[in-house]
């Protein structure tokens, strides 16, 4: 199985240029590493908590998109990768429903911490599941298409983290409020 690269060289202006599986597995890192600094954060400051978790639920929100519009209908043409888009479309709704709960927590609600725990711990079931089994099927049988796949996403990545960056400066986040 290629090896795929999940460097900052699949982000920002680089995002272009990638096959789909390396996108996405930098997406999976780039979470991963922002859960770790989530995980620091709890012993520290309750900002620096507040601003990873808006980073964080942003990047799954965008994450799980590009996969339900694009990659998992792509993937799901083949008949033995669909009970394995099923099982991936019931994680998402379960991290869509984690994000909405946390979204109306308050930072120093004692379930906030946990909560972003469990959808540290559950997002990390989920990226082993795809990099781990779903991933090396689609190598198989989608390794032509991936290319052309990789350009979709990256350009869908674009205008969703676009639209984000735009709301969340219009955005007025209360230090005192809930999360978002
Ligand atoms: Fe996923």
């Amino acid at each position: 199985m290629r090896i795929h690269s999940s460097t900052s060289a699949t982000r920002g202006k680089d995002l272009f240029g990638n096959d789909a599986l390396t996108l996405l597995s930098a997406d999976h890192q780039s979470v991963t590493e922002l859960f770790d600094l989530f995980e620091a954060a709890l012993e520290s400051s309750s900002s620096e908590q507040k601003s990873l978790c808006v980073k964080i639920c942003g990047e799954l929100e965008i994450h799980t998109h590009l996969e339900e519009e694009i990659f998992y209908p792509t993937i799901s043409q083949d008949a033995k990768l669909r009970p394995l888009v099923t099982e991936a479309l019931t994680d998402h709704a379960n991290v869509k429903a984690q994000i909405q709960k946390i979204r109306n927590l308050h930072v120093e609600d004692p379930q906030f911490g946990s909560s972003m725990l469990q959808l540290m711990d559950d997002v990390e079931k989920h990226i082993d599941e795809e990099e781990n089994v779903m991933f090396a099927e689609v190598e198989k049988r989608f390794s032509g298409e991936l290319d052309a796949l990789g350009l979709q996403i990256a350009q869908r990545k674009q205008e969703l983290s676009d639209h984000m960056s735009t709301s969340m400066s219009e955005s007025n986040i209360s230090k005192d409020g809930p999360v978002f």
